[in-house]
């Protein structure tokens, strides 16, 4: 992978080639282009001020397609001995980069929204129409891929002699999406952990790379989010204490029938999946638990999240939380398609270099890239991990009827109520009521329980 920088005088390529490289294939380091890693990158997102002429644009003007397509200058025709597949090479790397700037662009704005708190649907309509855009775009890039393989190995070997020290690892704009989706730092393998800000020179790149780094990134602005899910351990509804009952409960009956199996193979079975299940639970009911694979990485989210991302998977078809499952559910995608994107473009490389040569830019190649592969670098990881604590539909917490009114779209004023409705109402509410003293008085035996410390789990 390459970005050739257009401003490289045609003097600097002569010399390079001559001097160095000598257009040498399996050139590596040193003898490349000596230019600057990202001498004029431009300001993201800076707007040039230019006037509408009276009668308006044309399709050229209003695009800057004289700008758009003289930025195509293959280096090997620079040096006279022009290669034909680096035209597609160069394309495919600048048509990634226009759609890096158009993602980067979604994603600053969800997080603009995200930053603001605000809660009502219509951002919620905006955050799900935008990041399910950033979906369709990576989709697009998953298959771009395979277009720049139509490039053969020997094709490729004629020019990659030039492009060093150039490489994707000097993309900016890639570098900006990592962080600002939230990829955490130390979890980068090695060859990125320090040296993936050393290698940019640009005092603007680095300030624009160390920002977001800084900035809360969407994966931390969807915590603070998802910690504010309701009916987490308001007064009208406390899932947390309800799902730990349930999932307790659940437990010991695995227990009790693995004990009561009269074959010792199934009884032994039974009670390491209980064992097994016994330990997954309170790897999420044990804060420090929960800490501890957080502070490894195996878990990003705080504790208070994934209570309130497992609360609207369990309660997604209340349609207050239709939107919210639905954003949780594109983040996801988002996470697998960057992946997909991870190995798709470690497939290619392998085809290209194979598994034994340095990249460009320095790192093992094949083997530094199939290390991102790993989920240290999945953002939401915690989503998908969610599927463990799962629990079937018929043993889902009800909801109560304060709850279910809050997550409702409707509120009592324009739902029509006939006699009977009226009356089944009346007595869910007479149930619910039951339903909650006997909570309080299980809540009350489970702790002299574990005070007492006759909790057999
Ligand atoms: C012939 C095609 C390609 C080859 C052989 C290739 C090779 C490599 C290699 C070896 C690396 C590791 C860094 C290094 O030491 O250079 C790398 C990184 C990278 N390449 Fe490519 N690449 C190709 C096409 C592309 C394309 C089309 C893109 C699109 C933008 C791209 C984007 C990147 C990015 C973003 C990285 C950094 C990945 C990371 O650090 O996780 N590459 N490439």
């Amino acid at each position: 992978m390459v970005i050739i920088n257009q401003q490289i005088p045609l003097v600097v390529v002569l010399v390079a080639v001559v001097g160095g490289g000598g257009g040498c294939p399996f050139a590596n380091g040193g003898g490349g282009i000596g230019f600057g890693v990202y001498g004029n990158f431009p300001k993201l997102n800076e707007s040039t001020s230019r006037e509408i002429p009276k009668g308006g644009m044309l399709y050229g003007e209003y695009l800057h397609i004289d700008k758009l397509l003289s930025c195509q200058e293959p280096v090997t025709r620079l040096v006279g001995n022009e290669v034909h597949d680096e035209h597609l090479f160069i394309i495919t790397h600048q048509a990634y980069e226009l759609w890096f700037k158009q993602i980067l662009f979604e994603i600053d704005s969800v997080r603009e929204i995200m930053n603001k708190r605000v809660k009502d649907e219509a951002n919620l309509l905006k955050i799900t129409s935008r990041l399910n855009r950033v979906v369709l775009i990576l989709k697009l890039l998953v298959d771009q891929v395979t277009i720049l393989e139509t490039m053969t190995p020997l094709d490729f070997m004629e020019f990659r002699g030039f492009l060093s020290p150039a490489s994707g690892f000097q993309s900016v704009q890639f570098r900006l999406l990592e962080n600002k989706l939230g990829i955490r730092n130390d979890l980068r393998t090695n060859y990125g952990k320090n040296y993936y800000l050393k290698i940019f020179e640009d005092p603007n790149v680095i300030d624009i790379i160390k920002k977001s780094e800084d900035e809360h990134s969407l994966c931390e602005l969807l915590q603070i989010w998802l910690e504010q899910t309701p009916g987490l351990d308001s007064p009208e509804f406390n899932f947390w204490e309800r799902y730990k009952l349930v999932v307790n409960e659940m437990l010991e009956q695995l227990r009790t029938s693995a004990e009561m199996e009269t074959d010792e193979t199934l009884k032994h079975n039974g009670l390491d999946e209980y064992n097994r299940k016994l330990e997954l639970f309170d790897s999420i009911f044990d804060v420090s638990k929960h800490n501890a694979l957080k502070s490894r990485g195996d878990r990003r989210f705080t504790h208070k999240a994934l209570q309130g991302a497992l609360m609207i998977s369990l309660y997604r078809d209340e349609p207050r939380f239709n939107l919210p499952f639905q954003i949780l559910l594109l983040l996801m995608d988002i996470d697998s398609l960057i992946t997909k994107w991870r190995s798709n473009h470690v497939e290619m490389v392998l085809r290209m270099i194979g598994a034994h040569q340095f990249g460009t830019g320095g790192s093992s190649g094949y083997h530094y890239l199939r290390s991102t592969l790993s989920d240290r670098y999945k953002v939401f990881v915690d989503l998908f991990n969610l599927s463990t604590f799962l629990i079937p539909r018929h043993c889902i917490p009800p909801l109560t009827v304060a709850m279910k009114k809050r997550l409702s779209m409707m509120d009592d004023s324009t739902i029509i109520k006939d006699s009977t409705t009226i009356k089944i109402e009346k007595q869910q509410q007479q149930q619910q009521q039951q339903n909650e003293n006997n909570l309080n008085d299980v809540d009350d035996t489970l702790q002299s329980k574990i005070n007492g410390k006759t909790f057999e789990l």
